[in-house]
């Protein structure tokens, strides 16, 4: 059967992707470590492990454990820092036919802007993210909690450098929603969410937290939902793009992000588990969108239906696990 023709390109503000599939930071290393599983080239965009101004020797270890559908990391942003990256990454980064988001911590708001100096203007570099959501560092966080820092570093971003900036948003917060309008009024081009869920586990046994850093940030599977909702809430609240992140795994996940509000999506824990994740869904992709009737992967975008829960048609009980079929 041949499959009527699926335009899978997607703008995000002043961002233009190939298709809405991305690896998340933190998950991909630098993208050479997953050239043997993936064929970078067909990727929407690779996030490489976000880094500082300074190299960091990131937190004590234990720095991972498995959850239950998911896992903690309290990594702390080890990494060699900016100069290394340019240097070391960028040149291979630059060259992998996906368009590159260089994903960036600053300590505070000049070294964010600095950062954003320094990359601008590198070939290779499509888009900055700033993470302004890592649960596990002290100083940069407070960005992604608080609306006017929020405004404020995105703005600084905006101002110090010309390329397309993205504010990725912790859902540790109260109201996710009021950042993702700091963002905007700053002249975010999308806002990317979920970082992940701040959680904890302990060894009773010995008392003692099994984290090094005590508490760390929990993802996979476990935290979809938590990020859908985030998604759904943010895209209510503003017109900025969202890039919806937490949890996806399978081409249903990615297809129940579009619908509630993602322009793109980004795979994050799934390439620890599952490194091809990302080719096996951008191939069912075209399918997916088609068997809503739709030509491109735009006209899906928030298209959720929310007066009419569940469908119809849904025997009871079918219709929150995408087994429901008209
Ligand atoms: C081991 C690990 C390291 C991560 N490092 C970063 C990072 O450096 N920068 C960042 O913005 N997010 C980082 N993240 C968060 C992911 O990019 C993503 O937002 C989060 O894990 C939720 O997506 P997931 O459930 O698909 O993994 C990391 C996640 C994990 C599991």
């Amino acid at each position: 059967m041949t499959l009527p023709a699926v335009d899978l390109s997607v703008r995000l503000g002043r961002l233009a992707l190939p298709n809405p599939i991305l690896v998340a930071s933190g998950t991909f290393g630098y993208a050479r470590e997953m050239k043997g599983f993936v064929d970078l080239a067909r990727l929407g965009g690779v996030i490489p492990k976000t880094i500082t101004a300074r190299p960091r020797g990131g937190n004590a270890p234990w720095r991972t454990i498995e959850t239950a559908a998911g896992m903690l990391n309290s990594i702390g942003l080890d990494n060699d820092g900016i100069e290394a990256f340019v240097a070391h990454h960028l040149p291979y980064l630059g060259g992998i036919g996906a368009p590159l988001i260089v994903s960036i911590a600053g300590h505070d708001y000049d070294e964010f802007v600095a950062m954003c100096r320094r990359l601008d203007g590198l070939p290779g570099i499509a888009a900055l993210e700033l993470n302004i959501s890592c649960p596990n560092v002290s100083g940069g966080v407070d960005f992604g909690v608080d609306p006017a820092m929020c405004e404020k570093v995105v703005a600084g971003a905006r101002r110090a450098c010309s390329l397309p900036i993205i504010a990725k948003l912790t859902p540790n917060v109260a109201d996710i929603a009021s950042i993702a309008r700091a963002a905007e009024a700053a002249g975010a081009d999308a806002v990317s969410a979920i970082n992940t869920c701040l959680g904890m586990a302990v060894n009773w046994r010995k008392r003692r937290p099994l984290l090094g850093n005590i508490m760390g940030g929990l993802s996979g599977p476990a935290i979809k939902p938590i990020a859908l909702r985030a998604v759904y809430q943010i895209a209510r609240a503003v017109r900025t793009p969202v890039i919806g992140i937490g949890g996806i795994a399978t081409i249903d996940d990615v297809m129940e992000f579009l619908v509630a509000g993602a322009t793109a999506i980004q795979l994050g824990t799934v390439n620890f588990y599952q490194p091809t994740a990302s080719i096996t869904i951008l191939d069912q992709l075209p399918a997916a969108i088609a068997d809503l009737g739709a030509r491109s992967a735009m006209e899906v975008v928030g298209t959720l239906d929310t007066k009419n829960t569940p469908p119809a048609h849904c025997p009871a009980g079918a219709a929150t696990a995408n087994t429901c079929k008209p």
